[in-house]
């Protein structure tokens, strides 16, 4: 690359390359202060390709050639400092070459470290992974109090570890066991978080984050903590050790990445002074080993299903650009659903009805929206004023108000058709021509809604089906009859997007996609348990295979009537693989529905729980996982035949949606699909 290096003044200003469509960054001279702007022109985020680290290389380069007195690193990007590496190029390498990739980086990374001159990163918008690694090398982090601004390693979420020397210098930066607590979560942190664990120095107003920067680069820089107590080698081990047990309780041993960042991060704490070369060493022999593994490559695929969903089109042929967004909204049934629905509404800015039969009942669910906005308070995903002002975009009312202005309403009254029926009756003359009539049930059936008397606009009606809890279940099925537009579809794409939730499009049938292929699943659980196979072992046997919750647990969650109703509306539409077990019947007949009566398969006492012995176990057990293996065969059947059905799209449709709605393992790749093991 050649770069034309003008002479330095002081007190000038200069590009010292021109920005051209391609490049990555561009270095510029401010008074005597060499500036690094990632600013990719062709993309919304910067993230780390070939291309990048080769500018990098150049910038760096040509810096060499000044006496400058610092660096800053920048982005003009409204809400990206540098995301991480590109996982799409990079997903290619492999082997000889990762291995390459990964030294490449470290190298650059370290060569900012030891620039000689005092280096800034001046983190507005998300810096993470790769980003975050590269100003883990310079001497200071400044972070803007944007929202935007989000900090986080999150490369064990994705099957790896932090390379680029993420892994040795966080720890000495904060310490190995905060250090930790960011590379095996791989949470993101907002700014105040960071700066009050030491990741970042200094947290100021966006607008005056360039300016801060150019001003601490001519004072010295702060003398960093060492962490004697916790990095040194005896302290490190016992933490690794507990850590370790931790670990392997909560992964199962399903996933190899963050045993492998505790055992790296774990070794490269001690003797601050020493070369960092070892433990980088260390950093590149396990990326290279967990790139190959089959759960870093299934869940790197997860990564890019999801990421596809966020763009996905229902039909190409409607112009997006003619279509009605949706800006406000109603939801009719205040309970624990439709609480949760309206929550997740005001959440992202939309006004929202919340109505239900009486003002009891509305208030009820009002108290439930602002409980969960006080929760996600105590999770830092908002203040208490910004929850405040979203909390009052919740118009509660027990009146049969107009609903004209809105662009869509949700129904999530009680689970009963004739109930259902009759209030989407009443929305014809209630609502505009254009308003989205969605209904959230679970099971029933949306076309027999959509064709009911006295609905008029069978076209408007969707089934949007949230999943309990809806603040934390990132699936939404869309729900298609025969008469859904597709207009109606697209626009609800767009909105379920805008909720920062993963859209799947599901033609209408029974139990839709996610509960038709957990049914027989959890039915064959429940007929184990009633053949005297113990519920502990039935659900530690899945627990092992990474689902987060057994079968006869998730059973009682549920309730055992709600189960055993749904199975029967399944065996109905696709026969007796759907019937339960005569013990569940048995069970919901003795009223023990589950934990909402305080026994089913458990004995529940507040948040404990207690197996019930139904039969006598026989008197040698079987594998565990080849119980698992039985009941995920279930799984995969079911998902065939939906496939086959035409029920969704693709396999990749049903993988996704099984993973972010019954949390199937994830590291497996979903029931049609990933590498085996
Ligand atoms: P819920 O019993 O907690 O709430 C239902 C609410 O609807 C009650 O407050 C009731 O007063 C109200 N309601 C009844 N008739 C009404 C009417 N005509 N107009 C206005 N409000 C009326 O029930 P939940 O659990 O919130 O379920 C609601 C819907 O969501 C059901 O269709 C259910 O199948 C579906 N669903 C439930 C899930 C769950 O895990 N609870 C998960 C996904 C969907």
């Amino acid at each position: 690359m050649k770069t034309i290096i003008p002479t330095l003044k002081t007190g000038s200003s200069h590009h010292l390359r021109r920005p051209s469509v391609k490049r990555r960054l561009h270095l510029d001279l401010v008074d005597g202060v060499a500036v690094i702007t990632f600013d990719r022109p062709d993309k919304s985020v910067n993230v780390i390709d070939s291309e990048f680290l080769e500018e990098l290389e150049t910038a760096l380069r040509a810096i060499g050639h000044y006496e400058v007195r610092g660096v800053l690193f920048l982005s003009s990007k409204p809400s990206v400092f540098l995301a991480g590496a590109d996982l799409e190029a990079f997903g290619k390498f492999g082997g000889e070459s990762l291995a390459k990739l990964v030294e490449r980086g470290q190298l650059l990374f370290s060569r900012i470290a030891s620039l000689g001159v005092p280096t800034i990163a001046a983190i507005h918008g998300a810096c993470l992974g790769g980003g975050l690694e590269l100003a883990l090398a310079c001497d200071r982090r400044l972070a803007s109090d944007d929202p935007a601004t989000k900090l986080g390693l999150p490369e064990t979420q994705l099957g790896l570890l932090p390379a680029w020397g993420g892994s040795t210098r966080l720890p000495r930066l904060i310490g190995l066991p905060k250090a930790l607590d960011l590379i095996l979560s791989g949470r993101q942190v907002a700014s105040r978080p960071a700066h009050k664990i030491g990741l970042v120095d200094e947290v100021v107003p966006k607008e005056r984050l360039r300016d801060r920067a150019l001003a601490l680069l001519g004072r010295s820089m702060p003398k960093r903590r060492r962490f004697f107590l916790t990095n040194n080698p005896l302290s490190a081990a016992l933490t690794r050790t507990l850590t370790k047990r931790r670990l392997i309780k909560k992964t199962r041993g399903n996933y190899p990445a963050p045993m492998a960042a505790l055992e790296v991060a774990g070794r490269g704490t001690w003797n601050p002074g020493s070369s960092l070369e070892p433990s980088f060493r260390r950093e590149r022999k396990a990326f290279v080993h967990l790139a190959e593994t089959a759960a870093a490559k299934n869940l790197l695929r997860l990564f890019f299903l999801q990421e596809k969903a966020k763009h996905g089109r229902h039909d190409r042929s409607i112009d997006l650009g003619n279509l009605l967004p949706v800006k406000r909204t109603a939801v009719i049934g205040a309970g624990v659903m439709g609480a949760g629905i309206a929550q997740a509404f005001a959440s992202r800015g939309f006004p929202v009805i919340l109505t239900d039969l009486d003002p009891e009942r509305v208030a009820a669910g009002v108290k439930s929206a602002e409980k969960l906005f006080d929760e996600a308070i105590k999770r830092r995903i908002f203040s208490a004023h910004e929850a405040a002002r979203k909390l009052d975009l919740i118009a509660p009312t027990a009146e049969r108000v107009s609903l004209r202005h809105c662009d869509l309403v949700i129904e999530a009254a009680v689970e009963d058709l004739e109930v259902k029926k009759r209030i989407f009756a009443d929305l014809g003359s209630r609502t505009s021509p254009h308003t989205i009539l969605a209904t959230n049930t679970s099971a029933l059936s949306v076309s027999a809604i959509a064709v009911a008397d006295g609905v008029t606009h069978p076209e408007r009606v969707v089934g949007l089906h949230f999943f309990n809890p809806v603040s934390r279940m990132k699936l939404v099925e869309i729900v298609t009859t025969d008469f859904t537009s597709s207009e109606v579809v697209e626009r609800a794409l767009a909105f379920v997007r805008s909720l920062g939730k993963t859209p799947v499009v599901v033609k209408d049938s029974p139990g839709f996609l996610v509960n038709r292929v957990l049914m027989p699943y959890l039915i064959e659980a429940g007929r184990l348990a009633e053949s005297g196979l113990p519920v502990t072992f039935i659900d530690e046997a899945m627990l092992d295979f990474g689902m987060p919750m057994g079968p006869l647990r998730l059973l009682d969650e549920i309730g055992l009537d709600v189960a055993v109703h749904v199975a029967e509306t399944m065996v109905a539409a696709f026969g007796e693989r759907f019937a339960p077990p005569l013990l569940l019947a048995d069970l919901v007949r003795a009223g023990h529905l589950g934990k909402k009566s305080g026994r089913g398969f458990y004995r529940h006492e507040g948040s404990r729980a207690f197996p019930e012995t139904f039969a006598t176990p026989p008197r040698v057990l079987p594998q565990k996982a080849e119980i698992a293996d039985g009941l995920d065969d279930l799984m995969v059947e079911e998902s065939k035949c939906c496939l086959a059905e035409g029920l969704v799209r693709d396999a990749d449709a049903i993988n996704l949606s099984l993973i972010l709605g019954a949390g199937y393992s994830p590291f497996r790749g979903g029931p049609l699909g990933g590498e085996t093991f």
